[in-house]
């Protein structure tokens, strides 16, 4: 069952119900300033720091789901009638409801009683401020007399504070209201120098302020009763919950549409000019008033929205491509990139089930989702990589997270996760081979931050490959500490305290338990620094690193390769994990996704029998599951992969991340039957008929998909700010369709499923243009053997990069001859 369709010319995806199973979000704002909201217009916002500067109030896990958020009512004055135009939170029946949502902005609108409310939301391009433009429409035969109420709840600026200390916080709250605009300025008397406000561009009836004056005693955001007794309070809050309400009263002739603006924004003074006048506690407005009233007038509201999707259309141009599959196409050109834009501004922060208040930023997890976004934003990209590279460790080891706003290793968390340096290299070689720039080699960049300890980013790269190499285990595989790329496989753990984290726990460091996975990750990365170091004039060191995968990938084949497909791990007390002799557990995805992806097992047929492996004990139709059987009880020696109920999460679930693995193995040996398959049932847009299954939004990837041991079979969750983003451009764009960017050009070696003839697509690379035709026997597995570029033949499939401005049409007749 569906609950809307796509748009895809207008880049929309369309909800045609409001009660979604659960609240389906966009994000609003990719610069400073940012908001999720919900379909119902739940949600939040926030200045750069989903904790530290959030607006306004949100109530995660609260019933029903979804409260907090940015709320208009509608009142009849003739009657008294009430209700909200995103049906939410009233409730009230309505009838013509549309949620639109859109690349960085959200429209939402209904009807009742002949009265129709369609309200824009959207941050402005270089503002930290949002904009609600509602479009309130009368169609009665009849004049409409109505009043308007709109409301948010401040949040006291530290999310967590805000929500634990009350002691304190019912204490603090402050506001002004001036000129009809909504100040609110906890804080700003003492350390802080930001305030929030809400303006409206009508004369207001009324206004409050206080939350309990707007609701009345023992009321929530359904019946507030201001609005049911049609009249503000002017309520001003002192301590306990600032809110902003403004109340408006409109008289509409028959077929008459009114167009309000509500502008909700952050805004900082200098600290020696926090007040005016100087030395009383009111806030200085000088600078703030002509941002607000700017924003109050709809012609510059239809300007930012323009400029908001031309700044869109702007990134999604990097590529565009037309295959024979529409939700190939709708991923790959629309939604997925603008996933991987959410979670290079938000990482794992704020999302329906990320709390805005939890992790940092994931060096595994920023370095991954740089794959998904480096075509769009190169430059920020590499401003990204130098920011986690300088919170390595002089070891070559890293924090496992980072602190978004001070840019430092966490402690808290520590490190000892024995795969993270080797994504740095990964990410700086998908930098390299997108923008030919190697100088940033040569970047001076410390270690854990700390000034005088810089180094070259390239000696960087080259301690984390050593990091590997001092950490190998009984096997000559790497040991795993205390996880690997799976948080909770924590082999070293033997965690038996309730309520103790898996990941931070003391470890018990025998130097035996070690990782296939990252032996896999080791000989990809290794390869990529041996390319690296040829282009640099280090040949030496190339062949060093070559030898060195070499190696790995021999210690793979005696050690890893349980005869039907790669072991997992060993184990603390060196016995196999994900080998057929367990009796839970028996094989894991990543290593088959990892180990071929390397290149490990082409040549020799185990890759082939352990993809096989793979479509026969792990593929359901609702994606590739992690792991199987999954286990059915708590094992101390394993950690908190056991700790999860069968087919939840890592115990078991189609744990979507690696599922672009193995589309990328399956593609890399040659069965791009097999690869489309399995991307299309993980595509949401491809499962949107099943979204009362599937329950999270249709147009983004969720990180988990119940799997076949739970009763819930199907049901995603976790969905926006996960690797799968990252990972499923990067195996659709580069690996299906085979547009891979290389150090000396663009790749075009398409590994396209028999049914295909082909397919189009316009990339951007390196300032230039390729407008790229791949055309197939249809029925065939082909291959390229040449191109023809500008009307020229060239032998092979790389493309040399042209002139900046240069148009380059490719053309590729696969060769259905070829190996
Ligand atoms: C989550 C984490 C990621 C980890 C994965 C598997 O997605 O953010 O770092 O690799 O889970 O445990
Ligand atoms: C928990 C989650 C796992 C996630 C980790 C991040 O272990 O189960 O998926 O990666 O937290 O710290």
């Amino acid at each position: 069952m569906r609950f809307g369709h796509f748009d895809d010319a207008a880049r929309e995806y369309v909800i045609e119900r409001p009660d979604t199973p659960l609240p389906w979000i966009n994000y609003l704002g990719s610069e400073d300033y940012f908001g999720i909201v919900s379909n119902t217009a739940g949600g939040y916002s926030f200045y750069r720091d989903a904790r530290l500067r959030r607006l306004t109030r949100y109530r995660y896990n609260n019933a029903p789901l979804d409260v907090g958020g940015r709320y208009l009512y509608v009142r009849d004055r003739a009657g008294g009638d009430v209700w909200s135009p995103s049906w939410q939170p009233v409730g009230a029946d309505v009838d013509g409801y549309r949620c639109r949502h859109g690349l960085g902005y959200s429209v939402i609108g209904s009807q009742r009683g002949g009265i129709e409310v369609e309200t824009l939301y959207l941050v402005p391009l270089g503002e930290t401020l949002e904009v609600w433009r509602a479009h309130v429409t009368n169609h009665r035969d009849t004049r409409a007399d109505l009043s308007l109420f709109s409301a948010v709840e401040f949040c006291l600026w530290d999310a967590w504070d805000d929500a634990t200390n009350f002691q304190r916080n019912w204490s603090t709250g402050e506001v002004e209201v001036v000129d009809g605009v909504i100040y609110h300025k906890t804080e700003y008397r003492e350390r802080r120098d930001h305030f929030a406000y809400f303006a409206c561009s009508e004369d207001l009836a009324g206004f409050d302020t206080q939350r309990e004056a707007f609701l009345g005693p023992y009321r929530g955001w359904d019946r507030p009763l201001a609005v049911e007794r049609g009249r503000s309070g002017d309520s001003i809050a002192h301590g306990w919950a600032p809110c902003g309400s403004h109340h408006v009263e409109l008289g509409l002739a028959p077929g008459e549409t009114r167009e309000l603006v509500f502008v909700l924004g952050y805004a900082e003074n200098p600290v020696d000019a926090k007040f005016d006048p100087a030395g009383s506690q009111t806030i200085a407005k000088a600078r703030v008033r002509p941002v607000i009233d700017r924003y109050l007038r709809t012609d510059e509201v239809e300007v930012a929205w323009r400029r908001l999707r031309d700044h869109w259309a702007g990134l999604l141009d990097c590529l565009q491509v037309a295959t024979p599959d529409e939700h190939v196409d709708r991923m790959a050109d629309i939604w997925n990139p603008y996933q991987c834009m959410a979670t290079f501004n938000l990482s794992r922060s704020a999302s329906q089930f990320e709390s805005g208040i939890g992790r940092g930023m994931g060096f595994r997890d920023s370095n991954q989702d740089l794959l998904g976004f480096v075509h769009m934003i190169p430059a920020e990209a590499r401003a990204r990589i130098l920011e986690i590279a300088a919170t390595q460790l002089p070891t070559g080891g890293a924090y496992h997270q980072y602190q978004p706003l001070t840019k430092r290793g966490n402690d808290a968390i520590g490190s000892g996760f024995n795969d993270d340096p080797l994504w740095l290299v990964l990410a700086v070689a998908a930098y390299a081979k997108e923008t030919g720039d190697l100088g940033m080699l040569d970047e001076p960049v410390p270690y854990d931050n700390r000034p005088g300890s810089e180094t070259p980013l390239y000696e960087h790269l080259q301690r984390s490959l050593r990091y590997t190499l001092d950490r190998l285990g009984p096997h000559g595989l790497p040991l795993i500490g205390r996880a690997d790329w799976n948080d909770c496989l924590n082999l070293n753990a033997f965690s038996d305290t309730p309520g103790e984290s898996f990941q931070t726990t003391e470890n018990r460091e025998g130097g035996v338990a070690e990782s296939v996975f990252i032996a896999g990750l080791f000989v990809l990365a290794a390869g990529e620094m041996a390319a690296l170091a040829d282009r640099c004039g280090r040949g030496d060191e190339a062949r060093a690193h070559r030898a060195a995968a070499e190696g790995m990938a021999e210690a793979v084949r005696r050690h890893g390769w349980d005869g039907a497909w790669f072991r997992r791990a060993y184990d603390h007390f060196g016995n196999p994990v994900g080998s057929g002799g367990n009796d839970e557990g028996r094989i894991f995805i990543e290593p088959q996704g990892m180990c071929v992806l390397a290149g490990i097992g082409l040549d020799d047929g185990t890759a082939a029998t352990a993809l096989d492996s793979v479509a026969e004990h792990l593929a359901t139709p609702h994606g590739v599951m992690l792991v199987q059987p999954a286990y059915t009880s708590y094992r101390l020696e394993l950690g908190e992969i056991t700790s999860y109920p069968p087919g939840y999460k890592e115990n078991g679930s189609v744990f979507c991340h690696t599922n672009p693995w193995v589309i990328i193995a399956e593609a890399r040996a040659g069965n791009g039957d097999r690869a489309l398959d399995y991307h299309l049932r993980i595509n949401p847009s491809a499962r949107e008929e099943i979204s009362d299954r599937h329950r999270c939004e249709p147009y983004a990837y969720a990180q988990t998909i119940a799997g076949r041991d739970a009763p819930t079979h199907g049901e995603a969750k976790n969905s926006w700010l996960t690797g799968t983003a990252a990972w499923s451009f990067v195996a659709v764009t580069q690996w299906i369709l085979g547009i891979r960017p290389d150090h000396d050009g663009l790749r075009i070696d398409p590994r396209l499923p028999a049914a295909w003839d082909g397919f189009r697509a316009t990339r951007r690379f390196r300032n230039a243009t390729y407008d790229i035709t791949v055309r197939k026997p249809r029925g065939t597995r082909a291959r390229v053997t040449h191109l023809v570029v500008d009307g020229r033949r060239i032998d092979g499939n790389l493309v040399p990069p042209a002139p900046a401005g240069a148009v380059v049409t490719v053309e590729a007749e696969l060769d259905p001859g070829a190996p």
